[in-house]
């Protein structure tokens, strides 16, 4: 069996915590299954800095580079709230984004029916909800230059910005959407401000040519960005696939977990193009949450959002689609079960701890598979 080179960058906060019930699955799949992953490790975010006074050291890209998937963590925390902005610790993850040219990042959004109760929005709103929110991930104002604070002499600054999508750009990630779209509901649902913004309506342009030219069998709408927000929480269950630049991808993304009842309950997948000769992508997979300074250490948070992520690495990088399915089951299980992490505890549940919900996983996981 060829080995699977997993990079594991568990970053800060509850990064450590929640990777921890990742390593304990993939040591069960090496030693029960035989599934032949070898695992390095690497710094990144608060701790790289740390370490060595950048949010990832060009040794650590190098392993990212080589890797067959990296799993990340989270980075950041109030410990490094005055760091120079160019080595914060969420620099690291956007160097990594960047330098893979990961473009495409999947946060899907699954209510699992235990978990209809535990959102702040009414049951039938969210029950049986599964839709997946495409954001691009490399371009727009994240990335555009110029992107500065400057002085402007007269006891005044100006802080810039730059929201820039060039025609590629777009139509690479339209690509994904509808492509995914077509495993699924065959529905893409396009959101922008082409109202107040000239990237929005080149987006809108350049998807409606897209998928006029190449993706006529998908159903395609658009919406702005803003009521797109809103119709996330009227009534969700309207969306099959969402695609979105990189700052509302990122906003709507947030909504749309607490539809599933927490944010410690939403993975990612951040995907590169295929290669040509290979067809293989770069990816990284990071849960959606961040490193939760307010509960880090305490042993009390959901690695279901972590665990989702590694059932999305089998899917989409070792094409282990069996195993993925048994991993997100396991976990359906585990719920229906009735044990839940402090953020999706409700009446009459068992409250169980990061730890323990982790071995519930796994052991739910390793009986699937027996
Ligand atoms: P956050 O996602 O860390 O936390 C928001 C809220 O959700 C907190 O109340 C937290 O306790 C809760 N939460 C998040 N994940 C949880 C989990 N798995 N289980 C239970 N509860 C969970 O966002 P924030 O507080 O705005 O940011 C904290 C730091 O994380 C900042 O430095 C930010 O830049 C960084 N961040 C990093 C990533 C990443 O590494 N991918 C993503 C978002 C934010
Ligand atoms: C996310 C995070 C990141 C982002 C930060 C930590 C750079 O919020 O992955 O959603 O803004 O993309
Ligand atoms: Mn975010």
């Amino acid at each position: 069996m060829a080995t699977r080179k997993l990079l594991l960058l568990a970053g800060d906060g509850i990064g450590p915590e929640a990777m921890a019930e990742v390593k304990k699955l993939i040591a069960a799949m090496n030693e029960k299954l035989g599934a032949g992953f070898e695992t390095e490790e690497g710094l990144v975010g608060g701790c790289a800095y740390d370490a060595h006074g950048q949010a990832i050291s060009d040794a650590d890209m190098g392993k990212a580079m080589a890797a067959d998937a990296t799993l990340f963590g989270a980075v950041g925390g109030p410990k490094w709230d005055a760091v120079p902005y160019e080595v914060r610790p969420e620099a690291g993850l956007l160097r990594l984004r960047k330098d893979m040219q990961l473009f495409a990042n999947l946060r899907p959004a699954i209510c699992y029916p235990a978990l209809a109760q535990s959102s702040s929005l009414k049951p039938e709103v969210v029950e049986g909800l599964d839709i997946l929110i495409i954001r691009e991930l490399t371009g727009g104002v994240y990335f555009g230059e110029p992107k500065e604070i400057i002085d402007l002499g007269n006891g005044q600054k100006r802080g810039i910005d730059t929201q820039v999508y060039d025609t590629f750009e777009i139509e690479r990630i339209a690509g994904v959407a509808f492509e995914l779209a077509r495993t699924r509901k065959n529905k893409v649902c396009s959101m922008e401000k082409r109202n107040v913004m000239k990237s929005g309506v080149l987006w809108n342009e350049v998807v409606t040519a897209t998928h006029k030219a190449h993706y006529s069998d998908v159903e395609l709408s658009h919406m702005l960005a803003d009521a797109g927000g809103m119709q996330l929480v009227r009534w969700p269950k309207q969306f099959d696939v969402i695609v979105t630049d990189n700052l509302f991808g990122d906003m709507l993304s947030d909504v749309a977990a607490m539809l599933t009842g927490s944010l410690g309950m939403l993975p990612s997948a951040s995907l590169g193009a295929p290669d040509a000769m290979t067809g293989k992508r770069k990816a990284l997979y990071e849960p959606v949450h961040g490193s939760a300074p307010d509960i880090a250490g305490q042993g009390i948070a959901n690695p279901i959002a972590m665990i989702a992520s590694f059932a999305m690495c089998l899917r989409y990088s070792f094409n282990m689609v069996a195993e993925a399915d048994r991993l997100e089951a396991a976990i359906a299980a585990v719920l229906d079960d009735g044990l839940r992490t402090a953020d999706i505890m409700s009446d009459g549940m068992t409250k169980v701890g990061t730890v323990q919900m982790g071995d519930a996983i796994v052991e739910k996981f390793l009986a699937l598979s027996a």
